[in-house]
């Protein structure tokens, strides 16, 4: 594997500082330390990680100021942008979009520095964000649709809505920035809540060119964007008991840690996308070529670091030899290189100590009786390590216990579904699972009882996230509340109505409330 390639042009950076943050509306200008941000991808022949900038180290009294920041925006619920009308939350909202599409080379090219995602992905990755956020802005308008309008029972009438919850801290994840940050952040905004938000520590200079277009679009206060460590900055903030929200994406010991520092632990509503291992499950009558095909694609998109690759395959005995010998030619056969470089799938890893913790992984594995089946697997560079192949897999192994999160493939054989069934009810993951089989008769029992182990059970193709539209979540330790373009606006709102008795006195009090057009609450209007 060859670490350097010459940089082509375009793709060239010269470090830069990014010396303020966003608090109150102002960027604000940092005078303290700062945090250089490395890329683990080489600009020479000796391989040298790329100093690509830097950003502000901040500490708790910036956490504190954001705090205060976004508690003032939200102003005990009378705010401007908690209260204000449906039409003009999304103009503001349209206004970001619109500046952050002009963003696009810069985010990308920046998006493949920090975290090593390809040219193409990192693109796809832009262009479901700013897809994302006009199907938010279609549905926010549909939710307004419906709740546009009067219920009665038993001689009172209501007019439901949704209501923001208040303050919420998002957190993401390195390995989708700018999509899963997002995915938490524009919902929150569009339901009226006030936002802090810290970028994760990979993927932190590309919100610099989006920063402007948040200043300007919202309200003061309504976004806060911290840089520093997020032991440094998080604690604080939730300590406070000021968050209404903890939205992260991440893992389930950074989530129990940080809401179990919030003192009404009962007032916190979570939203969490957390760890996962998917598994891969290949029946006997299953069309291998198509199963190898997205067994591929499935475990080694982007290293394998997405929290829906699939993280363990499971192959039955009659067709386990011809399936691991397509399977291992295949992975052999994938491109490494830089991420601008053509058709290339594997990519140097953005967190230094990965390739190390992955040969730990295959050392404890071949220590305890499995072997690496294709050639490459285990080749290592300083920034990355080849996929192997580890075959047979036992559950004493770390590689079957522990979500690797990088590119290593697990493979384990099965001669009875039940088998597969006890595993995944004894895991403590519970996102999604491949299924390759074509027989009704013995899909039929498997999906019924698999839908209710995970969320959602993929026939004959990898996992995903994607549609958007569609509901993401997990079970035990895999998520806590549903994200989707429809659920996110239910998980950063809350119902909430003003109810009135039926009579004449009533009746004409709210009459006048709609006619009067006062109220941004009480409005029967909505957008086409
Ligand atoms: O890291 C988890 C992502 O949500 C996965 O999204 O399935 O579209 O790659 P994806």
């Amino acid at each position: 594997m060859k670490n350097f390639t010459p940089i082509p042009e375009q793709y060239q950076v010269t470090p830069f500082r990014q010396d303020t943050y966003l608090v109150n509306g102002d960027l604000r200008k940092w005078k303290g330390e700062f945090a250089d941000i490395y890329s683990t991808i080489s600009s020479t022949d000796n391989y040298a990680p790329t100093l690509l900038g830097s950003v502000p180290a901040l500490g708790e009294s910036q956490a504190l100021e954001a705090l205060h920041s976004a508690c003032e925006a939200y102003n005990k619920g009378k705010g401007l942008w908690p209260t204000m009308k449906v039409k003009d939350r999304i103009a503001c909202m349209l206004k970001f979009v619109q500046q952050m599409k002009k963003q696009r080379d810069e985010v990308v090219k920046l998006m493949m520095w920090e975290i090593g995602k390809s040219l193409e992905d990192s693109t796809k990755e832009f262009d479901r964000t700013v897809e994302y956020i006009y199907d938010t802005i279609d549905a926010y308008k549909a939710l307004d649709h419906e709740s546009s309008t009067f219920v009665k029972r038993d001689g009172v009438y209501a007019h439901i809505r949704r209501g923001p919850l208040g303050v919420v801290l998002c957190l993401g994840p390195y390995n989708y920035p700018l999509n899963e940050t997002f995915a938490l952040i524009i919902p929150a905004l569009i339901m009226g809540n006030t936002v802090i938000f810290k970028p994760a520590k990979h993927g932190v200079l590309l919100f610099t060119p989006l920063l402007e277009a948040f200043q300007s679009s919202f309200p003061r206060g309504v976004i806060n964007i911290l840089y520093g460590r997020g032991r440094v900055v998080a604690p604080p903030i939730m300590q406070s008991g000021r968050v209404e929200v903890l939205a992260l994406i991440g893992n389930s010991k950074t989530a129990n840690v940080l809401q179990d520092q919030h003192p009404k632990k009962n007032r916190l509503r979570l939203v969490f996308g957390l760890e996962a291992k998917n598994p891969a499950v290949i029946l006997p009558d299953a069309n291998l070529e198509l199963a190898v095909d997205e067994c591929v694609k499935g475990a080694l998109s982007f290293n394998g670091q997405r929290c829906t690759a699939l993280k363990i395959i499971y192959v039955h005995e009659k067709v386990k030899d011809k399936f691991l010998e397509m399977f291992t030619k295949r992975v052999d056969a994938l491109k490494y290189g830089n991420p601008w470089d053509d058709k290339v799938m594997l990519t140097p890893l953005p967190e230094v100590e990965k390739p190390a913790y992955i040969a730990e992984l295959i050392d404890d594995a071949l220590a305890k009786g499995a072997k690496i089946l294709n050639k490459r697997g285990g080749e290592r560079t300083e920034n990355f390590i080849f996929p192997a192949v580890l075959y047979p897999v036992t559950t004493n192994m770390r590689a079957y216990k522990e979500e690797q999160f990088g590119p290593l493939v697990p493979v384990k054989p099965f001669s009875h579904i039940n088998e597969i069934i006890d595993e995944i009810s004894d895991s403590n993951y519970g996102q999604q699972i491949s299924l390759f089989g074509e027989d009704a008769y013995e899909l039929s029992p498997l999906i019924d009882t698999l839908v209710n182990l995970v969320c959602r059970v993929n026939l004959n193709s990898l996992c995903q996230r994607g549609p958007d539209v569609f509901p993401f979540t997990g079970r035990k330790d895999s998520a806590v509340g549903t994200l989707s373009v429809h659920d996110a606006l239910r998980s950063f709102s809350i119902r909430t109505f003003v109810a009135s008795r039926d009579n004449d006195y009533n009746n004409k009090i709210v009459e006048n409330l709609l006619h009067t057009g006062a109220s941004n609450f009480m409005n029967t209007d909505y957008i086409l």
